[in-house]
């Protein structure tokens, strides 16, 4: 007897079991998501609930999916924060991560550090760029600064060894590191150069964006920084290899490859990583904030370089070395006293004129900036109890030994602590620029000796 048309597979010509789905839901993320941003970005209740009106009428379909991967956009907002890097540094790759910690990781696997492998960051920089090299299971080894602040590149030479894998000079507080010496003794001793950009990013380096000299250039995208929505990273490189090394780091699931679970295409390609990828409401921040970057840092720019060319040198007074003063972000302006009991006088002088600044001092607070108190990493203190990766035996049976002390820097431990910091602001008018120069030449005036012969602020 023939089954009843209902009782048949489908498979064989009967009804289908499930023709319609009836349950209409709501979608995954709709107007409480949107209003729970806008919330964020404090307006008024009244704006917030007109906003929802607006909000309400609008048919969203099943919703925003907020995905930098398998979206029908023609473009998700990763993908146009990562184009809009690569057009605004010339970079031929850019990748978006999840901060400056999370780049700075995937740079240092990128270029090889591992256990046994040893990176040379600076002695004032911060934490993270030294935590990042421990992470990557290396060994950071810190490099002494000179009156730039960044590296010193007369000082690297002697620190390198066979374990030596990378330098990673950081471009400290709107400044740039010499970028060109560096370059020449990373080359000669084939080693890559990561550059740390968090704290300057927009600086050039003879025309070129600093993030782009280097094997890789590393950024913080976090509120703090240039560009900045909440936490956010960025990696730069020219390099096919590299690139494709860092998403295998920042990626893990290898959705960036060109077929996902094609055989490795060479050998090393495929290695198990992480997520770090970015979320397209932090590039939806991230993508307008990059847009805006050159004219910030123009104006910044124009700031430090206007206050500057007011300034009068004085003999007991060391202005910052600038490396390329026209590649300056410029959003502090740095010098250094003779003694830390001038500076205190200068700063309280300098605050009473209505000058922004500050100096650390000799009982500075701990401050995550300079090597000799990055605690868990002078300590050698590891994730677990054997200690690695200090005492990792592709490490020790290397000849690697390392030991962190205050004093092996001494640069850096004497002007980290005598370093007068002016904070600028990019809206200072050339008014502002004019008064704040002048208050800067009255009170060092009262306090130093004028002296047309002392190092120039430019
Ligand atoms: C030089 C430097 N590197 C790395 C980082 C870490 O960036 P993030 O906080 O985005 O991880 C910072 C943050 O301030 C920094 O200043």
């Amino acid at each position: 007897m023939a089954r009843k048309i209902d009782q048949q597979l489908a498979l064989q010509g009967g009804l289908k079991a499930v023709s319609t789905i009836e349950g209409r839901g709501e979608p995954k993320i709709g107007i409480e998501e949107f209003m729970s941003v806008a919330e964020r970005f404090g307006f008024s209740a009244k704006t917030l609930a007109k906003m929802r009106e607006a909000a309400e009428a609008e048919d969203l379909g099943g919703g925003p999916f907020l995905a930098n991967y398998y979206s029908n956009l023609p473009e998700t907002k990763v993908k146009a924060y990562e184009r809009l890097a690569r057009e605004t540094f010339g970079a031929k790759h850019a990748i978006g991560v999840t901060s400056g910690t999370a780049a700075l990781n995937c740079a240092f696997v990128a270029a090889g550090v591992g256990p046994g492998k040893e990176v040379i960051v600076p002695a004032v920089g911060f934490f993270a760029t030294a935590a990042a090299v421990v992470h990557s299971k290396g060994i950071p080894i810190f490099c002494d600064v000179d009156e730039s602040l960044g590296m010193d590149p007369r000082k690297l030479e002697a620190l390198i060894t066979p374990r030596t894998v990378a330098l990673a000079p950081t471009h400290v507080m709107g400044t740039v590191c010499d970028m060109t010496a560096i370059m020449r003794i990373a080359r000669k001793h084939k080693l890559k150069v990561v550059e740390d950009c968090a704290q300057s990013c927009g600086g050039k380096v003879k025309g070129r964006h600093v993030g782009t000299i280097g094997d890789l250039g590393c950024f913080s995208i976090s509120a703090y920084k240039i560009v900045g929505g909440g936490e956010g990273g960025l990696i730069l490189t020219d390099s096919e290899r590299l690139y494709e090394r860092c998403q295998g780091i920042a990626e893990c699931g290898g959705l960036w490859r060109p077929d996902r679970f094609a055989p490795p295409r060479y050998k090393g390609e495929l290695f198990c990583g992480t997520n770090y990828r970015m979320s397209e409401l932090e590039a939806a921040i991230d993508v307008v904030q990059l847009r805006r970057m050159p004219a910030t840092v123009r104006r910044f720019h124009n700031v430090k370089l206007r206050i500057l060319k007011q300034l009068k040198t004085f003999r007991e007074i060391r202005p910052q070395t600038l490396n390329d003063p026209e590649g300056e972000v410029g959003y502090s302006l740095r010098f250094f006293p003779e003694t830390i009991a001038l500076g205190e006088g200068i700063v309280e002088a300098l605050s009473a004129e209505g000058i922004g600044c500050g100096m650390r001092g000799k009982h500075g607070a701990p401050d995550w900036h300079i090597y000799h108190d990055m605690f868990p990493i002078t300590t050698q203190t590891g994730a677990t109890s054997d200690g690695c990766p200090y005492t990792c035996p592709l490490y020790t049976a290397n000849g690697g030994k390392v030991d962190y002390q205050r004093g092996d820097c001494p640069t850096a431990d004497d002007l980290f602590d005598r370093n007068i910091s002016v904070g600028l602001n990019q809206w200072f008018t050339a008014q502002d620029c004019r008064n704040i120069a002048k208050g800067i030449n009255k009170v060092l005036a009262a306090y130093c000796t004028e002296d047309p012969q002392a190092k120039a602020w430019i």
